[in-house]
């Protein structure tokens, strides 16, 4: 996971309890205290273990934390580019960026461990689907997120995991349905 996420991940934790519970995070995760490099990638075992320390301070389950983290990327995001988010105009130009962004992310000492987790399969003006597949397992951060940016761009719409990993399937996928304006 590149570095970006997981200062995203302490930032919240941060904003909701403090530096000592930032402190807390990484006794939990049983990693030392740290930086992380935006564009450079760490391994995907580090991010899940910041993930889970944080699910245990905030004495949540699975679903209730990647809501919360969902709703912290959204709020942080539009602020930290907002001329990703003013030159996409619309949820379903800026949904057709993500892969793009994703895969220009990482630093050139970073490139070749890239792999790409999130891809479009279908895009049309009624619907866009997504397919995740990820040791992360954050399916529902992608659900939660795409919602948040149909509200972003106040449009009205609909969000559906139409068949998930955690239930078996080889791969998530994630509908947006587009409700016409
Ligand atoms: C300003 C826009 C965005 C930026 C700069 C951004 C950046 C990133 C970066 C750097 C990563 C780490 C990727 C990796 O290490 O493999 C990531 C992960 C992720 N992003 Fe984005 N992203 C953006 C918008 C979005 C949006 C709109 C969605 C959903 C619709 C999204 C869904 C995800 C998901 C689900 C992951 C987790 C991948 C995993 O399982 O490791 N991102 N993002």
């Amino acid at each position: 996971m590149m570095g970006h996420i997981n200062n995203l991940l302490i930032q919240m934790v941060e904003k909701h309890h403090g530096s000592e519970g930032v402190s807390r995070l990484f006794i939990l995760a049983r990693i030392p205290k740290k930086h992380y490099q935006l564009e450079i990638i760490y391994p995907e075992e580090e991010f899940q273990a910041l993930y889970a320390a944080t699910k245990e301070i905030y004495g949540v389950e699975d679903e209730a934390a990647q809501k919360a983290f969902a709703d912290y990327f959204m709020e942080a995001s539009p602020v930290m580019f907002p001329a990703i988010f003013s030159v996409a105009g619309n949820a379903r130009s800026l949904f057709e960026k993500i892969p793009t962004i994703h895969k220009q992310w990482p630093a050139a000492a970073s490139a070749k461990q890239f792999q790409e987790k999130l891809l479009i399969l279908e895009s049309d003006e009624k619907r866009l689907v997504f397919k995740y597949d990820s040791p992360n397992h954050l399916c529902g951060v992608l659900r939660f997120v795409a919602k948040g940016v149909l509200d972003h761009y106040h449009e009205k719409g609909t969000v559906t995991e139409t068949q998930c990993a955690l239930k078996g399937a080889p791969w998530c996928e994630v509908e947006v349905r587009f409700a016409a304006s």
